[in-house]
């Protein structure tokens, strides 16, 4: 089997942090999101895959290489602007042939991996598997009608939605799927939807199997599911102290100090995560935080935020619910007369006490 990673898009909900730079990167728990898509591919045995890259194609490439570090052989492939997920197949036909394939999107997280998953779709052996997860808001999602194990219909984004099972960003394929993606047209915003090659496989008789996941999923494409993804995987992450951490701090909980990180004079509250050469001084870390390299938190105090490379926090109290890009700096200033002094992005958020 084949994996194809969907690498590009636009990413406007994470604006302005898309505009620089690929969503798909940003750290959870300190390890960029296409990372954990990349290592699941690889635990399930499959050794060629395809990413699909747009306009942040180098640093995608720059990040993930030949694959050789993930044990994987890397193909790019070039969409020359986000026409949708079953536009990423249509122009994938080249590299995966006839193989059956499993389709990752990149910006999406399964706990529970795909080791069963792949197992399953090649003992069973469909025409395609895919993925439902129960959901609160399915109206976000692409959403299937099932008739007892049956699939009847899958619609996408429904304002209505005839359910509350969710198509997760996993889905497994064989050959047939690029007659479906040829055979449909783009829907009213103008891509191709997968949901639409899906529905015309089950109205074309094929065996389209749906599989309800046990283990949670997350989709990374708003803040607030970035966060929580970054909360849930803090949970599973094996605490371990490589950098330094002074007589004067309080760490508890599952905390990860890594390599040349410092800790001084300061309370960290696990779950959380300090990156490498960070340097955390008479500040608080509160649970669910995750700092990334070469930070400075002084005199502050952060919980529940995502904190790229290289950003300075001074005299900040508190910072909650934030994901910061790289280099930004968030300070106390003493210069008269008092005021907020700003230098925010295209569609930044800043929301104050
Ligand atoms: P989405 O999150 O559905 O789309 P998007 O990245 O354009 O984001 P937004 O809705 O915020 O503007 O895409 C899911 C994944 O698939 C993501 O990793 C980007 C990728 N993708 C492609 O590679 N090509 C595409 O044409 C589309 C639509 C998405």
């Amino acid at each position: 089997m084949k994996g194809l990673i969907l690498s590009g898009g636009a990413g406007t909900r994470l604006r302005p942090i898309t505009h620089t730079s690929a969503k798909q990167l940003v750290p959870v728990a300190n390890k960029p999101i296409l990372f954990y898509g990349l290592e699941a591919m690889a635990e399930a045995g499959i050794g060629e895959v395809g990413i699909i890259i747009g306009e942040t194609g180098d640093e995608i490439r720059g990040a993930a290489g030949d694959g050789s570090d993930f044990g994987l052989r890397i193909t790019y492939i070039e969409q020359e602007a986000p026409l949708g997920l079953a536009h990423a197949v249509l122009i994938a036909r080249d590299f995966l042939a006839a193989d059956p394939f499993v389709m990752y999107l990149g910006d999406n997280i399964l706990k529970e991996g795909i080791v069963d998953l792949v197992a399953r779709f090649e003992s069973e052996n469909p025409n395609s598997q895919i993925l439902l997860a129960k959901v609160a808001e399915p109206e976000r999602f692409g959403v299937a009608e099932l008739d007892g194990d049956r699939i009847v219909r899958l619609v996408e984004k429904p304002p209505e939605p005839p359910s509350d099972l969710a198509l997760v960003g996993v889905y497994m394929f064989d050959e047939t799927i690029h007659e479906a993606v040829r055979a449909i047209e783009p829907s009213p915003r103008g891509e191709l939807e997968i949901t639409d090659a899906i529905q015309w496989l089950i109205d074309d008789g094929r065996d389209v199997r749906p599989h309800l996941i046990s283990g949670w999923w997350k989709d990374t494409g708003r803040l607030e599911d970035l966060l929580e993804a970054n909360r849930l995987i803090l949970e599973t992450v094996t605490p371990a102290v490589e950098g330094s951490i002074d007589d004067k701090s309080d760490v508890v909980g599952r905390v990860t100090v890594q390599d040349g990180a410092e800790i001084i004079d300061s309370v960290i509250r696990g779950p959380a995560i300090i990156g490498r050469n960070s340097k955390v001084v008479r500040s608080f870390i509160g649970p669910f935080t995750s700092i990334y390299e070469d930070c400075e938190v002084i005199d502050s105090e952060v919980e529940h935020s995502v904190i790229l490379e290289s950003c300075r926090i001074r005299s900040i109290s508190r910072i909650e619910d934030s994901l910061l890009g790289k280099e930004v700096i968030v300070e106390q200033d003493p210069q008269k007369p008092a005021a907020l002094r700003l230098m925010l992005g295209d569609h930044s958020r800043l929301s104050l006490p």
